[in-house]
């Protein structure tokens, strides 16, 4: 079904959608910044790639006509935490949680919620670090705080989660038992090939400190 934004709404929306493009920039070079860090001056980078994207109007439309309220630019910023995404994926497991703490500390970052479904992963078999947060943006003589979701996960769970997705869109949500259940395997399987591999970085990390010394 298509829901649309009456015209004058639309208007609001996409001047908000800049502030949100404004905040997202703005937490995006602070991790860029981040990243320079550990790649020239830290033994460990955490983190492998970041992406960003804006929530496009079409899927907030049909994400507010879910929550069944009314489709206004306000009720975008009073319900939606997730208009600006970031996503940024590791190499192992253990730096998602390393990450998250960098993100509590960080200056002029507010964290708001988190969920840890690395820790519990959901039914489906999905894991990710999900932490909601709000940066300043100055402009128009103001400060705003503006509301972002970061996604933090390793590529090997950003590989199942991609596809996963895939199934859900291609069965409109309902996919069939079985591929239900293969999921979960493969999502178990991941998680286990995850902590594998931090082993093997762990032990050639030692031969490499013995090496040194
Ligand atoms: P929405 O799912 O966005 O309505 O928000 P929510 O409050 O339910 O938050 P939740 O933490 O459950 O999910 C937020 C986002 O995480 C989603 O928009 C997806 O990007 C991702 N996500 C959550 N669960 C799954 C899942 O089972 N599979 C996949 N592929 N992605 C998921
Ligand atoms: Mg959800």
């Amino acid at each position: 079904m298509s829901v649309r934004f009456r015209e004058e709404e639309f208007a609001e929306l996409k001047n908000l959608l800049h502030v949100y493009e404004w905040g997202q920039r703005t937490l995006l070079t602070k991790l860029h910044i981040m990243q320079d860090d550990f790649k020239k001056f830290q033994d460990n980078n955490p983190i492998e790639y970041i992406t960003g994207r804006i929530k496009a109007p079409e899927s907030i439309a049909q994400k507010l006509h879910r929550m069944d309220v009314e489709l206004t630019a306000e009720n975008v910023k009073k319900y939606l935490k997730d208009v600006a995404g970031i996503r940024i994926t590791c190499p192992f497991a253990r730096d998602i949680h390393h990450l998250v703490e960098l993100l509590r500390v960080m200056p002029d970052v507010n964290v708001l919620d988190e969920k840890d479904y690395v820790s519990a992963p959901k039914p489906s078999g999905y894991r990710s670090y999900h932490v909601i947060l709000e940066v300043p943006v100055f402009y128009s003589g103001k400060t705003e705080h503006v509301v972002v979701e970061v996604q933090i996960r390793t590529e090997a769970m950003n590989f199942w989660s991609t596809l996963e997705h895939k199934a859900r869109y291609k069965y409109r949500e309902h996919i069939p038992q079985h591929l239900c259940d293969e999921l979960v395997i493969c999502a178990d399987k991941i998680a286990e090939l995850d902590h594998r591999m931090f082993l093997i970085h762990e032990i050639i990390s030692l031969i490499n400190q013995d090496g040194e010394s």
